[in-house]
Parts: C-alpha cells; structure tokens; sequence
C-alpha cells in the first residue's frame, strides 16, 4: 500500500434482500466493466452475511472489487450463538472487514474493548479491519472532535501493531453526518485526517502508519461530494453507505474516482 489509489468501499448495510444485492452486484461489475480496462482504485462491496458467499462468486473474475463484511466476531470458534468469525469470513474469500461502525456502537452497545479485540481477530485471519471512528453532533458542538477520535484510536487500537503483511483502513465517520445528506467540508475531513495520523503516529512507527494505514471519509458521500475525499495526501476514499445502494447513482459515483 505505498503509494495508494483511492479505496472505495459499499456499506449496504440491512438495506437489501439477497436477491436485491445479487442484482445489484451483477450490475455494478457491469458499470465497471464499462467504465474502462485500467481503475485507479479498489472497490470493496460489502452485503450482509447471508449474501456474502453469492457475492463472493460473481466477484471471481475483476481483480480490483472485493468482497467485504460488515462486522466480524473476535473469537475462533465456539458456542457464540449467531456470530461469525474471521475464519469463517476468509473461508469466504472476504479481504476486508468493517469493524466499529457508529450503528453496532450506538445498536449493539460495542465497546471499544470490543472492537478492539474485532481488529485484531481481523488482522490475524489476514482480513483488512475497516475501522470506523467518529464524533456525535454533541462531541462536536461541544469541540471534542479531536479528543474523541484519539481516545477512540488509542483504545480500539492498544497494545499491539500491524506485522509487514498487514493493513488497516482507518474511516473517519462524523456519526451525525451519516445518511442525513450532509457531508463535511473537505477541510474537515483533511484536518479530522491529520488528528488521525497523528494518533496513529503517536502508537506505531511512522513507517507502519505511511505504508500500511489508509484513511477514508464516510458520512452522505454521493456522486457531487466524492471528490472532496479522493487523492487528497492522506485521504484516499470513502465509505459509502445510501449512494451505492442504487447501480445508476453508484456508477455515476465511480466514474469521478475513475
Ligand atoms: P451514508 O452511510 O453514506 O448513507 O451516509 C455511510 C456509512 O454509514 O458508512
């Protein structure tokens, strides 16, 4: 990951059937197709687990789309009723996990001690934790943006770093700017990606951080704002949860990071 193209990745959330998700793939690797034969930057679809394996085999053929899951379990294997593992999701050729994403945190009640233990089942079954990190409305009136994506990094991330062979996606996600059509200025998200970086540098070898660790933006991206987030330095992507849930809009997406 030295020098990274732009990472985009689809969140579709609990937003489709399986059906509705297998049409959708099928016609965005359509889109795809057609939008040229060399893409600077990687396409990550993430469905929802009953979906993932259907997926996983339209996705045989593109080498820059991969299969990605919305949340993963932190143990092996065992009596844990309704969980996947990191295991279970590389038997299914998932490359890239969404870990910490503000809905399992404000839904589920996930700790940071969770989340935590989530990143690091990730990295050990050689999938690419998508960390999803960000302020509430409140944190932010309040001036805590900074404090809070520190506090968020340093315990989400503790006590251990990535070996040579591993990466991480770091997601800056302003939790209020989720699906509400309002998406923060570039020089919000340039400046929330510095906080980041620094964090980041503050627990690991500025090496691990410059060659392993990307940043992406994710909050209302649609096909007007995408490009405030792609090849700025240190944001490389985004997250895009409503905007990739229709083949049209999303190509119309993709085709400005094309
Ligand atoms: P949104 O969702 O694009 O619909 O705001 C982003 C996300 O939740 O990752």
């Amino acid at each position: 990951m030295t020098k990274p193209s732009n990472l985009l990745i689809a969140n579709w959330k609990m937003s489709l059937s399986v059906k509705q998700t297998l049409t959708l793939t099928k016609a965005l690797l359509k889109g795809v197709s057609n939008l040229g034969k060399f893409l600077d930057f990687s396409l990550v679809l993430c469905p929802t687990f009953p979906a993932l394996s259907a997926v996983g085999t339209l996705l045989k053929k593109p080498a820059n789309i991969y299969l990605g899951a919305q949340d993963v379990f932190w143990k092996g294997h065992g009596p844990y009723t309704g969980e996947v593992s990191a295991e279970i999701l590389n038997e299914l050729g998932v490359k890239y996990v969404i870990v910490g994403h503000s809905e399992r945190r404000q839904y589920l009640k996930e700790t940071d001690d969770m989340i935590r233990h989530k990143v690091m089942a990730a990295l050990q079954y050689n999938l690419t934790p998508v960390l999803c990190l960000g302020e509430t409305y409140a944190q932010r009136q309040a001036g805590q943006r900074d404090a809070v994506l520190h506090q968020q990094l340093s315990r989400d991330l503790a006590g251990f770093s990535l070996t040579s062979q591993q990466n991480l996606v770091i997601a800056y996600e302003p939790v209020w700017a989720i699906g509400s059509g309002k998406a923060v200025s570039q020089s919000d998200m340039l400046q929330a990606a510095e906080v980041i970086e620094q964090g980041l540098r503050q627990m690991w070898p500025s090496e691990t951080v410059s060659r392993q660790v990307r940043i992406i933006y994710g909050g209302s991206v649609d096909d007007t704002n995408i490009k405030t987030c792609l090849n700025q330095g240190r944001l490389n992507g985004a997250l895009v949860g409503g905007a990739s849930l229709q083949a049209a809009g999303f190509i119309k997406l993709l085709r400005q990071v094309a």
